[in-house]
């Protein structure tokens, strides 16, 4: 089968489309074949081993995991004896490394019957970025009915979802973009925008009981006085290429500090895939409530370029690749 394969760190340059054998699903396991893989920041950081400090647990050259890809959306062609809810030619959406290609095996854990209301390419922008925005704004923040949250990066590929989860949940959503994606803000639900190229949210004056930062464009004292005195800050940039500082340092201040402060002062960390999550938010999807936006598609062959795009950072909503 063709996959798009690196076995060294770097660049995009590094991804290449070659043939590979087909992988083999064990007993627990669902053989899908990818119909479309979303991306993610996810995928540029395994392929450059940025941060460095994960090359400890990701392998001193280059990932052990060499197909690159993380969400997917495609058929059921194969399944484990152990698999029972799921049977050959059912479509489904999920999360597992290795879906920049024609096949990819993942647990059943990880992989559910897909929206019907979706494409398998909007279907497979859901998977990460959406687990992230669901998670971050529920079980970190606890976000609840009526309070107001503010969404830094409400444009790119977690934000989109985040406003409609936010709102979808029955807050009073801030997004924070800026001018060419306004409109697109709002028409994601967002009840306020604030335009970073005209506006530091953290100098208006309004405070907000949830602050979902995910462009790490402002520092912990910033983030801090845009909160209510006894609200929750959730850090969920995991920073830019080749900088070493900025996101990460957010979080150590944010760790150091929190045990002193009346805020809640905490980090959003790569949730772990769920099943229960994927029904979660085929149900927001299927219920009209959730619609990805998809900036651009581009053929598997082009994955490099679709990483290269996704990491000038302005992406508007997700980027995805089909196969
Ligand atoms: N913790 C986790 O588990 C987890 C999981 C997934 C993602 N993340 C992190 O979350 C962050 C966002 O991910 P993503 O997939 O949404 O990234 P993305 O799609 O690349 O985000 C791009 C968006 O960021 C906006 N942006 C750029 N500079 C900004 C600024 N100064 N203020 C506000 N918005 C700005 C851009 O808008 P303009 O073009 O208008 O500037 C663009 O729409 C990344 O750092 C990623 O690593 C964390």
């Amino acid at each position: 089968m063709k996959a798009v394969v690196q076995d060294r760190y770097g660049s995009p340059d590094v991804l290449e489309l070659r043939d590979v054998d087909k992988p083999v699903p064990g007993d627990d396991e669902v053989l899908v074949r990818v119909r479309a893989a979303g991306l993610n920041a996810y995928d540029w950081h395994l392929m450059r081993g940025d941060p460095y400090v994960a090359r400890l647990a990701l392998g001193p050259r280059a990932p052990r995991a060499r197909i690159r890809g993380r969400d997917f959306a495609g058929e059921v062609a194969a399944v484990g004896r152990n698999v029972r809810d799921l049977g050959l030619g059912d479509e489904v959406f999920g999360e597992v490394d290795g879906t920049f290609a024609e096949y990819v095996c993942v647990p059943d854990a990880w992989v559910e019957r897909k929206p019907a209301a979706l494409t398998f390419a909007q279907a497979a922008t859901l998977p990460l970025a959406g687990n992230t925005a669901l998670r971050g704004l529920r079980d970190v923040a606890g976000l609840r009915s009526g309070q107001h949250v503010l969404i830094n990066g409400a444009s790119g590929g977690v934000g989109t979802f985040a406003v409609q989860i936010a709102k979808a949940f029955g807050a009073e959503v801030t997004g924070v973009c800026s001018t060419r994606n306004a409109e697109l803000v709002r028409s994601l639900g967002a009840d306020h925008v604030v335009d970073y190229t005209r506006e530091d949210f953290t100098r208006s004056g309004r405070r907000y009981d949830v602050v979902l930062d995910l462009a790490a464009s402002q520092g912990i004292a910033g983030l801090r006085r845009a909160l209510t005195p006894t609200g929750t800050l959730v850090l969920g940039s995991g920073g830019s290429p080749g900088q070493f500082l900025g996101a990460p340092v957010l979080i150590l201040q944010g760790l150091a500090l929190s045990p002193f402060v009346r805020q809640r002062l905490r980090p959003l960390v790569g949730p772990a895939p769920s099943k229960a999550v994927l029904a979660e938010l085929r149900e927001l999807a299927d219920s009209g409530r959730l619609a990805p936006v998809i900036d651009r598609t581009y053929p598997l062959g082009e994955a490099p370029e679709a990483v290269r795009y996704l990491e000038e950072e302005h992406a508007r909503g997700k980027v995805v690749v089909t196969v």
